[in-house]
């Protein structure tokens, strides 16, 4: 395993397997009267939000708590932040704290990465601009693997905002590792032009997908990174690209339905589509802890002292990866 997780698509098979196995252990602690372990006990976990999140942050500081480290929550509203510090100082200071983990959402693709040259310790990419979302990928086909019984040949359809979805973006990626089969489903306005190089196929018939899938995963559409109109009009964005109830009833009888939330009801997904025995949505709030879980204990239960930081020349990263997120990142002017 890396020392850091920035990307579903530098994780191995065998990494990926490694952590949901070790997410299975922790689900089962989490039936426990005392869910809690010394695991990480001494060690500091700072949760670095530079965007709003709700489930994400909560998720990443229970798991750091039930593996007993100390957990430090940095938003940077109220922060020195909002005076105009950089990144780079924040990490600095984070750094000399001495933070073990240091957990980053932030709006520009390659913050990550950046921030990843700066500390010692491992950063754990929690969502970063429209790029990834790794984590939520690894919590996703966690719950594929406990409802489904099987990741490899699962055939996964994702819809909605894919352009400005990172969760999107993850999930490809990941599937494609555990050899699961993605189709995405959008309106062409939200399909990013590298969608050719995805492996994923595309469809613009959302109706005539539904039959031969075990997953559906809809996204939100996501409003605060659209400049521009990207289709007519909401109503008509949920007639083609909504999931209801008629439209759930084309699915095979296990299939279930998935959102990362948050959800946008009545939108993208009827209510009683998110409420149904078919939806995940709660159980993928709940995986999220055990999967969090396992990616710290994995990045952190090894070595005292980490290395210098080294992303630069060696780093966490496959070098595509990492040649990627060097341009992404020197885009966003990090
Ligand atoms: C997603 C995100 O922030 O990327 N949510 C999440 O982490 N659960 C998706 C979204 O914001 O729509």
């Amino acid at each position: 395993m890396n020392r850091h997780l920035i990307s579903a698509a530098d994780l191995s098979l065998d990494d990926a397997v490694a952590i949901l196995d070790t997410a299975e252990e922790f689900a089962t602690l989490a039936e426990r009267p005392i869910p809690k372990l010394p695991t990480l006990r001494g060690r500091t976990v700072v949760n670095l939000f530079y965007e709003d999140s709700t489930r994400t942050r909560i998720s990443f500081e229970a798991a750091a708590k039930r593996l007993s480290a100390d957990v430090i929550n940095f938003s940077a509203k109220g922060s020195s932040v909002a005076k105009g510090e950089s990144l780079k100082d924040t990490a600095l200071t984070l750094q000399a704290m001495g933070a073990d983990a240091v957990v980053i959402r932030h709006g520009s693709s390659g913050a990550p990465h950046r921030l990843a040259g700066w500390v010692r310790g491992s950063v754990v990419n929690a969502g970063d601009g429209t790029h990834e979302h790794p984590t939520q990928a690894l919590l996703d086909a966690f719950t594929m693997r406990r409802r489904l019984g099987r990741l490899d040949g699962l055939r996964v359809t994702i819809v909605g905002d894919i352009l400005h979805s990172r969760v999107a973006r993850s999930n490809v990626w990941l599937l494609r590792t555990l050899g699961a089969q993605v189709t995405l489903v959008a309106p062409p306005t939200l399909l990013p032009v590298a969608v050719d190089g995805w492996p994923a196929a595309v469809s613009y018939d959302f109706s005539s997908v539904l039959p031969d899938s075990d997953v559906v995963m809809m996204l939100r559409v996501q409003h605060e990174r659209m400049s521009d109109a990207y289709f007519p009009s909401v109503r008509e964005y949920s007639r083609r690209y909504g999931l209801d109830g008629d439209r759930m009833a084309l699915l095979p009888d296990h299939a279930i339905v998935m959102h990362p939330g948050p959800m946008n009801r009545g939108v993208e997904i009827a209510a009683d589509v998110a409420d149904s025995p078919r939806s995940t949505i709660v159980e993928q709030v709940t995986n999220g802890v055990s999967v969090r879980m396992a990616v710290l204990y994995l990045l952190l239960s090894g070595s005292r002292e980490p290395a210098e930081p080294a992303v630069a020349t060696t780093g966490g990263l496959a070098p595509a990866g990492e040649r990627a997120m060097s341009a992404a990142a020197a885009e966003a002017g990090l």
